[in-house]
């Protein structure tokens, strides 16, 4: 999908990650509309960007995402780019993990990314295609003591985005998901509940807009799966790529019915037939 020209809906972006991918698809010509439920700080990047406005919404209100996707029909008639990208952190131990919270923020993470796509993607196959791009953690990838809830919420994320990619593949309704590293934004001091981990890091955090440089070119290349990085790095899952083990892979082929194998994989009416 090319940036250039496009419509751009940005969610989370009155901080971080959203905010510094709203400023580069605008720097690269887009329009981008800004959600987020902060109106001044929407109001305030709205002034630095031309083309660009703010639509203050609570992504975690089905009808709040609904106005927006609204709201950006009404004004420029189409819908290019979905950057599915407010979320939230919960860092606390498994026993510590209280339901409210993950409630809240699989609400956030999960549900909200959903509806979203939902709200898009008619007016994007009207269209003839468009890019969504689901930014999820390197989290979900590897098995990190402390952060159970909020990863399982990234994981839930990827696997509807996987299935999302198949489902809308027909339709030119590319998904991609980003999967950034510990990233310097407000993300460690506005947890939902508990801490990032203490101690000296291994690595620095990246700048938020090594992560937008990443969402771009998801946006431009339809990659599946992308690490951030310098150059953004595509993982394939089955791949031996270190972090592919955590993505899902599609069903194997059908082996054909008649066959060793297929006498196995067969339901058993059609199995006990051959
Ligand atoms: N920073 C990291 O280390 C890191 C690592 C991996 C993944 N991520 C992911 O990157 C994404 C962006 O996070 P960030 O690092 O940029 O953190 P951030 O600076 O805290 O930004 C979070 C954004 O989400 C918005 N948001 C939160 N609740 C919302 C709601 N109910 N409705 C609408 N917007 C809401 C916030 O805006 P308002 O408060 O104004 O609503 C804010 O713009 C998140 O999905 C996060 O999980 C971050």
């Amino acid at each position: 999908m090319e940036i250039d020209r496009s419509v751009a809906i940005v969610t989370g972006a009155s901080s971080g990650i959203g905010a510094a991918t709203a400023r580069l698809l605008a720097g690269r010509g887009a329009r981008v509309v800004l959600a987020a439920r902060r109106a001044d700080r929407l109001e305030a990047l709205v002034a630095e960007l031309p083309g660009a406005m703010a639509v203050p919404t609570d992504v975690t209100d089905p009808a709040q995402l609904g106005h927006l996707v609204e709201r950006c029909l009404d004004v420029h008639g189409r819908v290019d780019i979905l950057v599915n990208n407010a979320g939230q952190g919960l860092h606390v131990p498994i026993l510590e993990l209280r339901a409210d919270d993950l409630r809240a923020v699989f609400e956030l993470n999960v549900i909200a990314p959903l509806v979203a796509m939902q709200a898009v993607v008619p007016s994007m196959r009207a269209q003839g295609g468009g890019a969504i791009v689901n930014v999820s953690s390197a989290t979900s990838l590897r098995l990190f003591p402390g952060l159970g809830g909020y990863s399982a919420t990234k994981a839930a994320l990827n696997l509807l985005s996987q299935i999302g990619r198949i489902e809308f593949a027909d339709s030119r309704v590319a998904i991609s998901v980003v999967y950034p590293s510990v990233t310097e934004t407000e993300f460690h001091q506005s947890l939902r509940a508990g801490h990032f981990a203490d101690g000296p890091r291994r690595f620095p955090a990246d700048p938020p807009e090594l992560v937008a440089t990443t969402i771009a070119f998801a946006i431009e290349s339809g990659e599946a799966h992308l690490m951030v990085g310098d150059p953004p790095r595509p993982v394939v899952p089955g791949s031996d790529d270190p972090w592919a083990g955590g993505l899902a892979r599609p069903m194997p082929a059908r082996p054909a019915w008649g066959g060793g194998t297929a006498a196995q994989t067969a339901p058993p009416d059609q199995g006990a037939a051959t």
